[in-house]
């Protein structure tokens, strides 16, 4: 099988998207009804945190056991890549004894060489420019409240992060638009993050106007991991950028709410929308775990079935 990684989110085609998904439905049905799924008995995972995490770990951890096989967590602060091996090295080594791996570090680039030196699928768990796996549960969860997401609109409001970019990247691949507002100096920047074309997004000052008919509105942190330095500036120039209920009233009436978490509330959202009838961040957290289940027997067996 040729091997594939899972670095960015236009790393799959949509066809294979609409695969995960339908397997990520038959996963979560085997799981929920406690039916024996074990296509990955023997096999290893490792998962090298370079940063914290709660939801990444637990549901790649979690998801590799329920498929019958192990996961191994390592944290760069106790093994040898947090004392400069090189990354290359380390991806050689690494992938000599596991069949896969989830790197969560801090830039891009790292992953990317990390992967150039893998014998085995690496995915994606989170860089500073993008968070595939996220986005990936994100759309899952959309398609099961409103089915095809296809020429839909996204508001995103606030930080141009990691997930903001990868809704970018995804909005090419499922053909919906992605209305961002952002601070002055938080633009976003499509060559950078290797947009194909500027058609399926637009900006907006005014994060109300881009919240205005709406189908989903979702926002994220202000300060992302690794950026905490900047905490208290962000703090000023995001003051106006907390999705709101009076924000949230200017979506389509049935829009949703979603946030990767962890989220502070009374910042980026306030408690009445995040604890509100449009959230559905708990469904969305959850299918972190079904669709990674799906990708990661995806990467390591293929298509196992037709659908
Ligand atoms: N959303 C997400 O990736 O959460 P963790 O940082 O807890 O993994
Ligand atoms: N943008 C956030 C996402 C955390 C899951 C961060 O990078 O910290």
């Amino acid at each position: 099988m040729q091997l594939k990684h899972f670095l960015q989110f236009n790393d799959l085609c949509r066809e294979e998207y609409e695969y995960l998904f339908e397997r990520s439905r038959w996963i979560r049905e085997a799981f929920k009804q406690y039916r024996k799924y074990s296509p990955l008995v023997d096999r290893t995972l490792a998962m090298i945190f370079d940063k914290n995490s709660t939801r990444t770990r637990l549901s790649f951890e979690a998801g590799m056991s329920q498929l019958g096989g192990t996961a191994i967590y390592l944290s760069t602060r106790d093994t040898q890549l947090g004392r400069g091996e090189p990354v290359e090295d380390s991806a050689r080594v690494i992938s000599r004894m596991v069949d896969m791996i989830m790197i969560r570090t801090h830039q891009h680039e790292t992953l990317r060489r990390f992967a150039e030196h893998s014998r085995v699928p690496v995915i994606n768990g989170l860089t500073d420019e993008y968070h595939p796996c996220q986005i990936m549960a994100d759309i899952f969860t959309f398609i099961e409240y409103k089915g095809d997401i296809a020429g839909k609109t996204i508001a995103w409001v606030g930080d141009v992060n990691n997930m903001c970019n990868t809704w970018l990247q995804a909005a090419e691949i499922f053909d919906f638009k992605v209305h961002v507002s952002a601070p002055p100096g938080y633009e976003v920047n499509p060559e950078q993050i290797g947009l194909s074309s500027t058609d399926y997004f637009e900006t907006f000052s005014c994060p109300h106007e881009a919240v205005k008919k709406s189908d989903l509105v979702t926002t994220d942190v202000w300060t992302s991991m690794g950026f905490e330095s900047e905490t208290e500036q962000r703090k000023i120039e995001f003051a106006d950028f907390c999705v709101d209920q009076e924000m949230m009233a200017l979506a389509n009436d049935d829009a949703l709410f979603m946030h990767c978490l962890p989220a502070h509330r009374g910042e980026e959202v306030a408690t009445e929308v995040i604890d509100g009838p449009c959230s559905v961040v708990w469904d969305e957290a959850e299918n972190r775990l079904h669709t990674q289940k799906a990708l990661m027997e995806y990467l390591l067996l293929g298509k196992v079935k037709e659908v």
